[in-house]
């Protein structure tokens, strides 16, 4: 028998934070309060982590998959991790049979704790992700760079164009890139990447161009003007950009004839529907598209102009705004009440595929929603929610 093995091993559940981009989405989904972090890193606490894989599939970046074996009695520290820049490399004589060991009796996913998706939608493209690291970055041209937002409006939401020349950068709508702010932090690290969603189709802002656009929004808050948002917003053309990516391989859409498209987003949230819908709307394929767009007011909706002038016929396009003066408070969730027959109808339909993308706080919302719609009109919202994650058409990401 291998001594290795008799050994107490274990798998230790480590976080790479040359990837990272410190997101939180992984502590917030620990079902077990394994994760934890400092001003610098996001890493897992050895003794408590049972390696039940919840907080996998949420991350956006894949650098919450990283696993070592090493000896019990050495786990790497919390503090240890904290002083990181990047992971250690496996020790070769731990690796292939504690793998064995301890794989086989790994829990999977439980699928409660995970509300969307993790898996594309049958036929979405396949997507290349992380072509570009940090080690080996991208580099981008700023090609234009727009306010979206009345120039009345109190937020500044920004159409950036980047565009990487003879440089291969294959996307798909859905998929984010990360961007690397240049300086550094108070402790005199480099600056985290920040993730931004694609906004344009896999062949570009305008056909045939190897370029991407994004929906940046200025964050600026009392405890400080946020690094990389503020970045890009006062980007120049011509300025010259690092990127890292591109990031997802489920947020996808799919791609035969006669799939439906439910959106549903807020704010930012609206790049990848915009990409989905641009990209449907230049391969005239069938099948519906309908969106629910939330915002404080119309002057804050980033893309209106473009969205009302689709054809109803293209896409069912449904707005929502909270802070109209005059007016009573309204959310996404509110205008898909409004409109339960059309939404049951899409639900009840198996080429339906669901999309949720913006603040972190609509996703109860929405979910409540769909399922009172679901409710009121006869289907089993329990089984229904199982069915859509399970063939990859229920997809949410919210920041
Ligand atoms: P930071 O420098 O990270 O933060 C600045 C300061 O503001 C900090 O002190 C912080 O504590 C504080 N702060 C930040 N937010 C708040 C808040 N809500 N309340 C109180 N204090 C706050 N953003 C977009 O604009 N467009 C996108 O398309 C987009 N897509 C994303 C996709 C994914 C998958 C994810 C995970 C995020 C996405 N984001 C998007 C968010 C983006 O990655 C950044 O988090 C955002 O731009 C803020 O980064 P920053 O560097 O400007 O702020
Ligand atoms: P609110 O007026 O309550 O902030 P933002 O401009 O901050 O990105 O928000 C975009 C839109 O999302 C706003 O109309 C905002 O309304 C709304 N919103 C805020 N919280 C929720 C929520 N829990 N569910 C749905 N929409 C929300």
């Amino acid at each position: 028998m291998d001594t290795r093995v008799e050994m107490d091993t274990i798998r230790q559940h480590l976080i790479d934070p040359e990837i990272c981009i410190r997101c939180n989405t992984c502590e917030e989904t620990c079902p077990i309060d394994a994760i934890t972090h400092d001003g610098v890193n996001y890493v897992v606490k050895a003794e408590v982590c049972n390696g039940c894989m919840a907080c996998v599939p949420p991350c956006p970046t894949g650098a919450i998959d990283n696993w070592r074996h090493v000896l019990r009695s050495e786990a790497y520290s919390v503090d240890v991790q904290f002083g990181w820049d990047e992971l250690p490399a496996q020790d070769a004589d731990m690796n292939a049979p504690a793998e064995a060991a301890i794989q086989s009796d790994a829990p999977t996913v439980a699928s409660d704790t995970v509300r969307g998706s993790t898996i594309a939608p049958w036929s979405a493209a396949r997507p290349y992700v992380q072509l570009y690291t940090h080690k080996a970055p991208a580099m981008a041209t700023v090609v234009g760079n727009y306010r979206l937002t009345d120039a009345a409006a109190q937020s500044d939401i920004r159409h950036i164009v980047l565009d990487f020349g003879a440089l291969p950068f294959p996307v798909l709508e859905g998929q984010s890139i990360g961007i690397l702010p240049p300086g550094m932090n108070a402790d005199g690290r480099a600056h985290h990447a920040r993730q931004y969603s694609i906004a344009s189709p896999r062949d570009g802002e305008r056909p045939g161009y190897n370029n991407v656009s994004l929906t940046v929004k200025r964050v600026k808050h009392e405890n400080g003007d946020g690094v990389c948002s503020n970045y890009l917003c006062d980007l120049k053309k011509g300025d010259v950009v690092t990127v890292i990516g591109p990031f997802g391989n489920t947020f996808l859409m799919p791609n035969h004839p006669d799939s439906h498209l439910l959106m549903i987003c807020t704010g930012t949230g609206s790049a990848p529907m915009r990409a989905m819908t641009e990209y449907r709307r230049r391969r005239k394929e069938t099948g519906r598209l309908m969106l629910f767009f939330g915002a404080r007011t119309r002057e804050e909706l980033p893309y209106f102009g473009p969205l009302t002038n689709l054809p109803r016929e293209f896409i069912d396009t449904n707005l929502a705004f909270s802070r109209t003066p005059g007016q009573p408070k309204r959310y996404v969730q509110d205008a898909m009440r409004e409109r339960a027959d059309d939404v049951a109808r899409l639900l009840d339909d198996a080429n339906t595929h669901v999309y949720v993308c913006g603040l972190r706080g609509m996703e109860d919302g929405v979910l409540e929603a769909l399922e009172a719609i679901a409710g009121s009109h006869g289907l089993d919202w329990t089984a229904l929610w199982e069915r859509l994650r399970r063939e990859g058409r229920l997809h949410l990401e919210t920041y």
